[in-house]
């Protein structure tokens, strides 16, 4: 049975939806960033929101963690996930900005589980250097009643009950609810015979970074307007609906 651009599209978006509805492999992800230098960095992120309607991913961190400054600073990003039980690989390149909107951010504070907002009640700054003594006991990965595995960096575990805890406000402070606006998927699936692999492209954004090298311009056939379900919601920054261009490509 061949399977249709169309269907792949569609695909992504219910994985990607499903991934912030519950727990499935594609709920944690790698963002990679780029820093002052022009460095990469990557690390693991849990995606919170997917949005169809206007090509935007969501993740959480705090504000004061080094991904935060980087993206600042250049708000390209790549983030991916990888399904092991579909053997299915799913790379999202765009660009990543937080979002500063007091309702929004509010709505995304509320949406959190109760042990995922104690993470932002550290005063301490992820990355703060810390005595050999000052890590937690313990080993095992604390789990939010959202389901979703608690994150946090040493420090904020090792002061978590202590006297040094704020507020809520002062932890709410520290929230960073970060967008990714998507501008091209790549969907590599491993369990078909051959593999099979497909790029899809936003349209209305700019257009795509030059790559360099040999990209693929003289294959057969154009990427294929494909329809987008859903309206722009008219957030700062977005242009019209896009719609993604997609095709089958070598994987
Ligand atoms: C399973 C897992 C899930 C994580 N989820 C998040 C997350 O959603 N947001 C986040 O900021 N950090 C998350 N982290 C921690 C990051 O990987 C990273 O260590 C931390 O955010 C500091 O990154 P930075 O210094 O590049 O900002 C997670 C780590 C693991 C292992």
């Amino acid at each position: 049975m061949t399977t249709t651009t169309q269907e792949i599209l569609d695909e992504i978006w219910r994985s990607l939806d499903a991934a912030v509805r519950g727990r499935t492999p594609f709920t944690l992800g790698y963002l990679g960033t780029v820093d002052a230098a022009g460095a990469p960095r990557v690390r693991a992120v849990i995606l919170r929101r997917s949005d169809r309607g206007s090509g935007c991913l969501h993740v959480v961190s705090d504000r004061r963690a080094a991904k935060v400054g980087e993206l600042a600073g250049d708000p390209r990003v790549a983030f991916t996930v990888w399904d092991e039980d579909r053997s299915v690989q799913l790379r999202v390149e765009g660009r990543a900005l937080e979002v500063l909107d007091a309702e929004e951010r509010a709505r995304a504070w509320e949406s959190l589980s109760p042990g995922s907002r104690d993470l932002y009640r550290s005063p301490l700054v992820p990355g703060t250097p810390l005595a050999d003594d000052g890590a937690p006991a313990g080993s095992g990965a604390p789990t939010g009643t959202d389901g979703m595995p608690v994150v946090g960096s040493a420090e904020e575990s090792a002061t978590g009950s202590g006297a040094e805890r704020e507020d809520d406000a002062a932890a709410f402070g520290r929230f960073a609810w970060i967008r990714i606006d998507c501008e091209r998927l790549d969907w590599l699936d491993l369990s078909a015979s051959p593999q099979a692999r497909w790029e899809f492209e936003r349209g209305g954004l700019g257009g795509r970074d030059e790559r360099g090298g040999d990209d693929g311009g003289d294959q057969p056939g154009g990427l294929d307007g494909l329809g987008q379900r859903g309206g722009d919601d008219g957030r700062a920054g977005r242009g019209a609906e896009g719609e993604w261009t997609g095709r089958r490509v070598v994987p």
